[in-house]
């Protein structure tokens, strides 16, 4: 159940997403996402922000609601932050730990749901390593419950893509004339989907794609985007720059995979190779980071990086997705 899925699982999975009003009732993912939807997503996480030396926002939006996480992957910023953005909107929030939890007993995903949905859990934050899962669930729960995709596979993960999103229109405005370029493990990777497709939806100028030819995306996969094998070419006068760590755990075979210290030379970011870059290019990363790898760990602490800021807007974006979703369940 790995991997790519055909447009038409795509379509389905757009639609399965919203109401019958057009209203956010689970998000899977941010390809086929409305422009304006995209666009009031983002206005509603900038109130979610934490105001410079104060305290967080808060609100009662989600007072009465329960806030499942079921994370069948590693996480620490997606979890820890819909864990916050939950109890910040004065949700109940229960995580849920699967390595103790009746699925090592053989209990299938529908039935661990259907137990939380007894128990009046609304909305199920869902982290899984096969393709299709938030999708599967979504098209079994009942009217009360919306599922949230916390990262599907090498699918798809849209609130990593918002986050990115909001970061990026607070450094640099708008999209249109932007050159962004995404270095790395792409074909792996969920992120460089749904930050790509997001970026698309916005109209930015430019989009480059630059791993070695063993991680490159099927060209089909964002057929707006330059697909580029040379660092120096795709970093080239681009605003923004964003490396991605290799997903060993999803490469069953590591041949033809580089070696740390040719992979750092070849497409590792570094003070040196964002030389190529605007002056005043800002650098990314989702995380978690492998420093020496990917990217040189002197420039994610530095200046440049808006490292910890995706962090901090992983928390309003999340606050804002479970606010509009929790709306389209009223009166359920
Ligand atoms: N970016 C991201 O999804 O990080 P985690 O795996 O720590 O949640």
């Amino acid at each position: 159940m790995n991997g790519a899925k055909p447009d038409q699982i795509f379509e389905d999975e757009s639609r399965l997403q919203l109401n019958d009003d057009g209203n956010l009732r689970h998000l899977l993912t941010l390809k086929g996402l409305d422009r304006s939807l995209l666009v009031e997503i983002l206005g509603d996480a900038e109130n979610y922000l934490t105001p410079t030396g104060g305290l967080p926002a808060r609100s009662n939006a989600l007072t009465g609601r329960t806030v499942a996480n079921l994370f069948f992957e590693p996480s620490t910023r997606t979890r820890a932050s819909f864990d916050l953005a939950g109890k910040r909107l004065g949700a109940d929030v229960l995580n849920l730990d699967v390595n103790t939890s009746s699925r090592k007993k053989g209990e299938s995903i529908l039935d661990t749901i259907y137990t939380l949905e007894a128990m009046r859990c609304d909305i199920m934050v869902v982290r899984d390593a096969s393709a299709g899962v938030p999708a599967y669930i979504a098209r079994h729960v009942k009217d009360h419950v919306s599922i949230l995709n916390a990262g599907e596979s090498d699918v798809s993960h849209p609130t990593q893509g918002l986050l990115d999103l909001l970061t990026i229109r607070r450094h640099k405005g708008s999209f249109e004339k932007l050159v962004v370029a995404i270095v790395g493990d792409i074909r792996h990777s969920r992120v460089a989907k749904s930050t790509g497709w997001g970026l698309h939806t916005l109209g930015v100028g430019e989009l480059r794609l630059i791993s070695p030819p063993s991680m490159a995306p099927d060209p089909d996969e964002m057929p707006f985007a330059r697909i580029c094998d040379d660092l120096d070419d795709g970093l080239a006068d681009a605003d923004v720059v964003m490396a991605l760590r290799i997903q060993r755990e999803r490469i069953s075979d590591l041949e033809g995979i580089p070696g740390t210290e040719e992979y750092f030379s070849s497409f590792g970011v570094s003070h040196e190779r964002m030389k190529l870059a605007r002056p005043d290019a800002i650098v990314m990363h989702p995380g978690p980071m492998n420093r020496g790898i990917e990217i040189e760990g002197s420039l994610a602490d530095s200046g440049q990086s808006v490292i910890t800021e995706q962090v901090a807007n992983g928390v309003a974006v999340r606050m804002a997705v479970l606010d509009r979703v929790a709306k389209s369940l009223e009166g359920h």
